[in-house]
């Protein structure tokens, strides 16, 4: 495994980390962004947030979090709510085993702990779905712990500033710049340093194309702006080619609804719904001669919008139709309205432009 190496010792690493340390809570004090998270950090909150925005940025967070909240308010009722439930508060989310995570966890801290988090690194590390990322957010944030919480961000920020030519995807890189951090974080304000330097990753910091170092608190000690690598850093080697999947999705509405398949309980996007699908791509005449041979009554057949999902190692390529019929039939599919399409099904966010063009359909008909 590559290891953590540096154009200086550790200890001359640690007095620069520890130099950073003014300058970037002084712009975080006029920088930081208001946040539902930061103006209230509840455990709960910090933790929810936490887990959200690993999947996506704070600007997409924000409506499912608020939403998350009110429906939710606390542990002892996310403990309680039902798998159909946290699929349909996630829907588009993506990712649906962090928040099965979530509820088991939350259970476990209802058993555990009566309803509340445990208020230190190691016991939280204990819970489902939380590791050392999470963990050192909800220590520091919530409950003032001095530990760090190292995500893509902090690793960004910090290879450019030491100058750090190793792989940042390695584990044994982040696990050594996690141990140094361990050592500087400030013991007074550990949550306001973990969420300064996220702010700088995100807004200042920039992963994809020029970083505005010209913004940057902490410019005048980094390394990659004094010698011109910041386009170079941090080293990230490339990930795993995506599997690419062809599929033909099937909408298949009446005026009663629309046919969902509920997906196995094991895999990817277990126990969500689903407009019925083949793998391949079928052509229109081939799909209206399948779906006449099970049964279903046409009336019309449009074909819809093609539409492209990314998932982590696997790519969807679908293609889609729209059957309204008088009659609807397949296989283990159950019928609901739109209505109910809208409210309680949770359909995950690869199908949602073919949701989208039946909802459009729904509203205005189609040429
Ligand atoms: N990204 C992940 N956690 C964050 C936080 N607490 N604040 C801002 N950005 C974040």
């Amino acid at each position: 495994m590559e290891k953590l190496e540096l154009p200086m010792s550790d200890y001359e690493a640690m007095g620069l980390l520890r130099s950073a340390i003014v300058p970037l809570l002084s712009w975080y004090d006029i920088h930081a962004r208001t946040l539902p998270w930061r103006s209230n950090p509840t455990p709960y909150w910090v933790w929810l947030s936490e887990v959200m925005l690993q999947q996506t940025r704070v600007e997409a967070v924000l409506p499912y979090f608020r939403r998350f909240v009110e429906a939710l308010p606390d542990i002892p009722s996310l403990a309680c709510a039902s798998e159909e439930q946290l699929h349909k508060l996630w829907e588009g989310l993506g990712y649906y085993s962090r928040v099965r995570n979530l509820h088991k966890a939350a259970i476990q801290v209802q058993q555990q702990y009566d309803g509340k988090l445990p208020p230190s690194y190691e016991l939280l590390l204990d819970l489902c779905g939380i590791g050392e990322y999470t963990a050192g957010a909800i220590a520091s944030i919530a409950f003032g712990e001095p530990v760090p919480a190292v995500d893509g961000n902090v690793l960004r920020v910090f290879s450019r500033m030491l100058g750090c030519e190793s792989d940042i995807a390695s584990p044994s890189v982040k696990k050594a710049f996690r141990e140094i951090l361990l050592e500087i974080i400030p013991q007074n304000c550990p949550g306001d340093f973990n969420q300064a330097v996220m702010d700088l990753g995100a807004g200042v910091c920039l992963p994809n194309g020029v970083p505005l170092c010209g913004s940057c608190p902490l410019s005048h000690l980094c390394t990659a702006f004094r010698e011109g690598n910041q386009m170079v850093l941090p080293v990230k080697s490339a990930k795993r080619a995506r599997r690419i999947e062809e599929k033909t999705v099937f909408v298949i509405c009446t005026s009663e609804g629309v046919l969902l398949h509920k997906r196995t309980e094991k895999g990817l996007l277990a126990g969500l719904w689903e407009f019925p699908n083949l793998p391949g791509r079928l052509g229109r005449t081939q799909a209206e001669s399948l779906l006449r041979k099970n049964g279903n009554e046409l009336l019309k057949l449009y074909s819809l919008k093609e539409a492209k999902h990314i998932f982590t190692h696997i790519e969807w390529h679908m293609t889609g139709f729209l059957a309204v019929c008088r009659r609807a039939q397949w296989n283990q599919t159950v019928l609901v309205s739109l209505q109910q399409l809208e409210t309680t099904y949770a359909v995950p966010g690869a199908f949602a432009p073919f949701k989208k063009q039946l909802l459009d359909y729904a509203e205005k008909g189609m040429a």
